[in-house]
């Protein structure tokens, strides 16, 4: 077989995660304070790939060129791939072809998390040699998924968002595929909302008699296109983390497992973990509270926090609790003392904001 390539997708539109997403990629939110595109290229890397091309949309590929570089940070080569549109998962595999060649590879969504890495799926698929492998998860509410329908322990059938599931496993965001898939992709039509869907593909990879492997994933794993799911994803791998103290402490108190990156500045304040505190970040007077990650050279003062990623340069001031928020770069919360006494906000468009 020849060697595995990697396939990253960060392109798309990200329309679940406005505004973030007016301004910046989805895949570079950060999740415990690094970017969620880093946890599947470092996937890779920890499963001896060595190639791996990544998606970009028009709009963010700068910036996420920028963020992850040549890829020798992570042990790998990294090649950037324009897909002008974001016209589905499929489509991205094509534009993919001429980077991939014959060469079977590992797909990963660039908003995936997957707890273990891809080292099991990649022995799987090498040992049994299927033309495809797909990760499959157990999931309360099939209906919102594309479903798997399994017999023999092969894939038979895949819906997607099906209105009665006559199964709970749910696709997960990572594939693996020889170099058939892209044949597929080219036989199938775009769908109801236009998309060449990764589902339709792999339907007619099995209609073709193509073998399609199950492979159910055993650790959690989480989309996180939307906000919830991103504080989730925060969470899980917040869960993980080790006490690491770089910053400087005065009249703080720290509970649980927290980290305090260099030149980070605490005062008069008490963090409960697990939490995360960036380099250079500056709280005084506050509470930082489980599950919070808190971005590179952010103020918190007067406030406490809990629950939430806040990313590099935001500021909370003077507010009370903050809860379950995600706030983007350089964001100022806080209260304003000015006469009359009023909600003032200067939000861009599809901004959420939630008062008691
Ligand atoms: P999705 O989250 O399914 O799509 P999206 O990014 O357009 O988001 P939304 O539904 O909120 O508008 O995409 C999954 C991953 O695949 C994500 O990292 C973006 C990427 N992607 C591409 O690279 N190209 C595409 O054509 C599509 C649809 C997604």
């Amino acid at each position: 077989m020849q060697p595995l390539k990697g396939l990253i997708l960060s392109g798309g539109k990200g329309t679940r995660l406005r505004p973030i997403t007016h301004t910046s990629a989805k895949q570079l939110v950060p999740v415990a304070n690094k970017p969620v595109l880093f946890y599947a290229i470092e996937a890779m890397a920890q499963a001896g790939i060595d190639q791996v091309g990544i998606i970009i949309a028009p709009e963010t590929g700068d910036e996420v060129r920028y963020a992850a570089g040549d890829g020798s940070r992570f042990g790998v080569r990294l090649t950037y791939i324009l897909q002008e549109q974001p016209a589905g998962l499929a489509h991205a595999a094509l534009t993919a072809e001429p980077f991939l060649g014959d060469s079977p590879f590992v797909m990963y969504l660039g908003d995936n998390l997957l707890q273990g890495g891809i080292e099991d799926l990649v022995v799987a698929f090498t040992e049994h040699e299927p033309d495809a492998l797909i990760l499959l998860t157990p999931v309360p509410d099939p209906e919102n998924y594309g479903v798997a329908e399994l017999s023999d322990g092969a894939v038979v059938h895949l819906v997607e968002k099906p209105s009665a599931p006559r199964t709970d496993l749910a696709l997960v965001g990572v594939y693996m595929f020889t170099s058939c898939v892209h044949d597929a992709a080219r036989a199938i039509e775009p769908s109801a909302r236009g998309e060449l869907e990764i589902t339709d593909a792999i339907q007619r990879l099995v209609d073709d008699g193509r073998r399609v492997e199950p492979h159910i994933v055993k650790g959690w794993w989480k989309d996180t296109g939307r906000l919830d799911d991103m504080l989730a994803a925060n969470r899980l791998v917040l869960d993980t983390i080790q006490t690491r103290l770089e910053g400087e402490l005065i009249d703080t108190q720290l509970d649980g497992r927290v980290v305090i990156e260099r030149g980070a500045r605490l005062e008069r304040s008490a963090v409960r973990g697990p939490a995360i505190i960036g380099a250079g970040a500056r709280l005084t007077d506050c509470y930082v509270g489980p599950y919070t990650a808190v971005g590179e050279g952010c103020e918190i003062s007067g406030a406490e926090v809990e629950h939430s990623i806040l990313l590099a340069g935001s500021a909370v001031r003077d507010l009370g609790r903050m809860e379950s928020s995600l706030l983007g770069r350089n964001v100022k919360v806080g209260r304003d003392r000015r006469q009359p006494r009023a909600y003032r906000f200067m939000v861009g468009d599809n901004s959420e904001i939630g008062i008691p």
